[in-house]
């Protein structure tokens, strides 16, 4: 079977595209490795950054198919601009997922500051697209949202709620996110963001990160009741996939992205739970 020219030439171009090399910013972190191992399954050349890459938490990396050909880990600290700008050197394409993930309040600070450093370093390495990842705490946490209302990608928090409330993370999310469109705006780059909710799903890494902890608590037993609440879930394979997906179209640059699979009642997302490990002590009251 022929296939007609306009199709070649794009797979051509989607196979150039595929041997570029590209940095991922938090490359040993949950979200981080399964964009790392999305990108080398798809023949892109990989750098990406760790504060301690030689650290033992990001072993896993090396192990991932492909690595040892076509991915390099360099030290990179979001607020270091120099450890930023040599380790874009010679990148196409920048995914900035690393943050930190807390709710300590120097958190705003730290992500806002790293985002800016990480858009100019970008642009000063000459890289011409940025995926940022941001987060559905961005986006939801608004008292004054009509309840009927279909929560979609022009949804912001409200920031003055979510620091009254002590949601630090959510704040630092979304001013991150802000000033990622600011500054790529001004210097002239092209930004797609994706916005993940809670993210699960298998690990790569060693240790627990933040969003499989809150699982993780109802099938230790250290978690004996569950809150009156609903939130909204998506497996980390979706959320790796989505950052290359937007990467690779061109129709994606100055836009953001909700990605959410399931809004599940905590009651509903224990039954789950309870049907796929049956012998865990998941809790049935709340
Ligand atoms: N998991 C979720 O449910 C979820 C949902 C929505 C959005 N996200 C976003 O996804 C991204 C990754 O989160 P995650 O769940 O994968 O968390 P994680 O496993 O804790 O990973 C966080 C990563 O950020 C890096 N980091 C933290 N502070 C840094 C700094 N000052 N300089 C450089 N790197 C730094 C860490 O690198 P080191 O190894 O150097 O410490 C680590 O690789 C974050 O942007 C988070 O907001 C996550």
């Amino acid at each position: 079977m022929s296939m007609p020219s306009s199709a070649l030439s794009s797979h051509g171009e989607k196979q150039q595209q595929q041997q570029q090399l590209v940095c991922v910013t938090g490359a040993g972190g949950f979200v981080g490795a399964w964009v790392v191992k999305e990108l080398l399954l798809r023949g892109y050349r990989v750098s990406g950054t760790a504060r301690v890459p030689a650290d033992r938490k990001n072993e896993h990396l090396l192990s991932l198919e492909g690595a040892k050909e076509r991915l390099a880990l360099c030290r990179a600290d979001v607020l270091d601009y120099g450890s930023l700008r040599a380790a874009f050197a010679g990148c196409h394409g920048v995914f900035h997922v690393a943050s930190p993930v807390s709710d300590d309040p120097d958190l705003v600070p730290v992500a806002v500051e790293g985002t800016r450093n990480v858009i100019n370093a970008a642009a000063d390495a000459g890289v011409r697209r940025v995926v940022f990842t941001s987060s559905y705490g961005a986006v939801h946490m608004d008292p004054n949202r009509s309840p009927d209302a279909v929560v979609d990608e022009t949804f912001w928090s409200d920031y003055e709620f979510c620091k009254q409330t002590g949601n630090m993370y959510c704040c630092a999310k979304m001013m991150a996110e802000k000033a990622a469109m600011e500054e790529a705006a001004r210097r002239g780059l092209e930004l797609a963001v994706v916005v993940p909710c809670v993210t699960v799903g298998p690990m790569l890494q060693p240790t627990l990160n933040a969003s499989n902890r809150r699982v993780a608590i109802y099938l230790t037993g250290a978690r004996t009741f569950y809150p009156n609440a609903v939130a909204a879930y998506v497996d980390v394979r979706d959320v790796a996939r989505a950052h290359v997906l937007v990467y690779e179209r061109p129709d994606a640059r100055g836009r953001r992205f909700l990605c959410v699979d399931a809004v599940l009642h905590r009651q509903r997302f224990l039954q789950l739970l309870r049907d796929l490990c049956p012998d865990y002590p998941i809790p049935t009251n709340n």
